[in-house]
């Protein structure tokens, strides 16, 4: 059986950076993820227009880990509490004991081995504490930074993709 229980909220830290909750101040931070679009390339969601969509966005994600439905990281710097990006856990399956993780950062944060570091924390936490056995990841073939990320995490490709979506490559990540 999972163990998801998101309240308290699970901080996690690392080297350089603090997993903490989403609050409402980050609306700022969120609308620029959500609006960008060089970050929303490969992604299929609707972008954020307005601040307000962006606020809407928090509450729900609030909602959300209130009912231990998904968890979802603001990553900051330890140093000066920066916000830089996302990562999130979500679509749990208690049958297949099984989750999706997503991730993103702000441009000017790439290229820093940031989300490899949180991500690495975040999957330590789904298998240590929530007791998941697989976690995937769904990325477009050409989104050559996510795919990089999941190879260098441990993440393989999986044979089979969604006939809808054929240029989605499902990665998956078995607990050792
Ligand atoms: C996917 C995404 C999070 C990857 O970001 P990223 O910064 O490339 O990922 P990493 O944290 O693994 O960083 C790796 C890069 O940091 C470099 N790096 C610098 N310092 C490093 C360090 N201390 N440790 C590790 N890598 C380091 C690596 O060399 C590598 O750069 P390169 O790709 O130019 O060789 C980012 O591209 C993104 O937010 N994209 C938009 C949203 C998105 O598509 N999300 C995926 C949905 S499926």
């Amino acid at each position: 059986m999972l163990v998801k229980a998101f309240t308290p909220f699970p901080l996690l830290r690392t080297e350089r950076l603090t997993l903490r909750q989403l609050m409402q101040t980050d609306v700022n931070a969120i609308f620029a993820l959500r609006s960008d679009s060089e970050i929303n390339k490969y992604l299929e969601r609707q972008p954020s227009r307005t601040l307000e969509d962006a606020e809407n966005f928090i509450n729900m994600i609030t909602v959300k880990i209130t009912k231990n439905e998904s968890v979802y990281w603001a990553i900051v710097l330890n140093d000066n509490e920066t916000f830089l990006g996302t990562v999130c856990l979500f679509n749990f399956s208690e049958k297949q004991e099984k989750c999706e993780i997503g991730y993103e950062l702000l441009g000017n944060f790439q290229g820093k081995g940031f989300m490899n570091e949180a991500a690495d924390k975040v999957i330590n936490y789904a298998f240590q504490t929530i007791k998941i056995q697989t976690i995937e990841a769904y990325s477009h073939k050409n989104n050559q930074r996510s795919v990089n990320l999941l190879i260098k995490l441990g993440f393989k490709e999986l044979p089979e993709y969604d006939k809808t979506n054929p240029d989605f490559i499902t990665y998956s990540l078995t607990k050792k």
